[in-house]
């Protein structure tokens, strides 16, 4: 477990491919855009002999002082390969995450997820996340 490199790009981009295509219904988006959405984050990837397996990004949000609100985190991405899921790889992502907030002083942390994600949201209630707000959509 390490923080991410400039060596790294490829595979946070196609971890953020596969995501890209469960979470967003595969909206078409390139590269660039892709890598953006991480600009301001913390990215730390998980290896083994064969490269990375996993990753996670989170961002610190600062609001404005006059909202009167802490600065708190954002959980922008998290994926673990394919082959390697349900091995404990997530998890200790997720451990690294929390270690790097305490840190920072950071005591929130908030994330998307599609409602139909049921692997996903199984993790994140295993560790710890609960659902507080709810995003409802509708087709125009
Ligand atoms: C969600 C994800 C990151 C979890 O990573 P992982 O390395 O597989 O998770 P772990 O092995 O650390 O799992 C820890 C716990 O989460 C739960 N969990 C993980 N996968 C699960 C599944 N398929 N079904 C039910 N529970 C699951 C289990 O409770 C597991 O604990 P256990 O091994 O004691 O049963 C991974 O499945 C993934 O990359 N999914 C696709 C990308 C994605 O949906 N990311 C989140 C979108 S925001």
């Amino acid at each position: 477990m390490r923080e991410a490199a400039a060596r790294d790009e490829p595979a946070i981009l196609a971890f953020m491919r596969g995501l890209h295509e469960t979470e967003q219904d595969g909206e078409p988006a390139t590269d660039r855009a892709l890598l953006r959405l991480l600009d301001r984050s913390e990215i730390f990837i998980a290896e083994d002999a064969s490269g990375p397996v996993g990753m996670l990004a989170v961002e610190i949000l600062d609001p404005p002082e006059d909202l009167g609100r802490r600065p708190y985190a954002c959980l922008m991405a998290l994926a673990v390969s394919p082959a390697r899921r349900g091995a404990g790889v997530g998890s200790r992502l997720v451990e690294r995450m929390r270690a790097f907030l305490r840190r920072a002083g950071i005591a929130r942390v908030d994330l998307y997820v599609r409602a139909s994600n049921a692997q996903a949201l199984a993790f994140y209630r295993k560790q710890g996340f609960c659902v507080e707000t709810l995003a409802m959509r509708a087709q125009v």
